[in-house]
């Protein structure tokens, strides 16, 4: 069978988002029957930066399956690259000229799996000549697979989504995370943090960029925001924010790219004062 367009392709029989949703499916379940129950814990980075065994098995096994339907396709998955800030964005580079580029995060929330905190995702992306065309988030603990397809909408539970409607930062329920770099992206995060605490209506960090991105298209949350993050955080959950009516750039305003480190999401009506108020705490890079 011949490759058709980007939008509806369908080779050996199945459709991008098919694969997609099936790799997440299988992950995720396999995900949760190792909770509480790993073998092997390892430091990357940093202390604050774990992996398992089971985030490495993920990715396998997600990465196998995604070439089985798709040989020519490139892949870029976070347990295949050396931990580091540095050597993320060189093995973003390395891909850029990729026709289709899966990006995932075998577990997006792996300090949550290792104590059994019920709060990680699988997240898939495919990119096709450097833009988001299908993103995938799945939360195998209450069983809820969010999924975007360009110019297709986001949904979930097969409802479409939408963003919330605050336009004010005062009413706003907003979201961050606590980076793994001790160095540059927690301190930055935490300016932000202390500026925005008193201005928003509150701030929950519940320890997967992937999730609160999925939970902004959705609209239980108004925004979220982080420095310091990877292509493989925040692809799929870019797409789900745009399909669903969001806005996302980086802290200074920029357009979403898959090189965007720096991230500010929400749903459109309260982004300008969300930027204006991380600028004015000097908390945008
Ligand atoms: C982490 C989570 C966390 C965020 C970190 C990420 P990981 O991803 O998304 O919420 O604060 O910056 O690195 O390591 O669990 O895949
Ligand atoms: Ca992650
Ligand atoms: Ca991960």
């Amino acid at each position: 069978m011949t490759v058709s367009d980007q939008q509806g392709t369908v080779v050996g029989g199945k459709s991008f988002a098919a694969v997609a949703i099936n790799c997440a499916a299988k992950a995720g379940e396999w995900i949760k029957s190792k909770l509480g129950n790993y073998e092997k814990l390892d430091i990357k980075y940093s202390a604050h930066d774990l992996v398992t065994e089971v985030d490495k098995g993920s990715e396998t096994l997600i990465k196998r399956l995604v070439l089985t339907h798709f040989p020519h396709h490139s892949f870029l998955g976070e347990e295949g690259v050396e931990p580091g800030p540095e050597a993320s964005a060189r093995a973003l580079e390395e891909v850029s000229e990729a026709e289709y580029l899966w990006i995932v995060d075998p577990i997006d929330g792996t300090t949550n799996f290792v104590h059994g905190f019920p709060f990680f995702v699988v997240s898939i992306a495919l990119a096709h000549k450097g833009e988001v065309i299908l993103g995938v988030v799945y939360d195998p603990m209450r069983d809820e697979l969010f999924i975007a397809e360009k110019g297709k909408g986001a949904y979930v539970h097969g409802k479409r989504m939408s963003v919330s409607q605050e336009d004010s930062l005062k009413t706003s329920l907003i979201a961050t995370g606590f980076p793994a770099d001790l160095d540059y992206a927690l301190p930055l995060n935490m300016k932000g943090l202390q500026a925005l605490a008193p201005q928003v209506r509150n701030i929950r960090s519940g320890g997967s960029a992937a999730l609160h991105m999925a939970y902004v298209a959705a609209g239980r949350l108004s925004g979220f925001w982080e420095i310091g993050l990877n292509s493989w955080d925040l692809a799929a959950g870019a797409l789900l924010i745009q399909e669903s009516g969001g806005t996302v750039t980086d802290t200074l305003g920029q357009p979403y790219s898959l090189g965007v480190r720096n991230v500010a999401a929400s749903n459109g009506k309260m982004h300008q004062s969300f930027l204006d108020a991380l600028a004015a705490a000097d908390a945008v890079k």
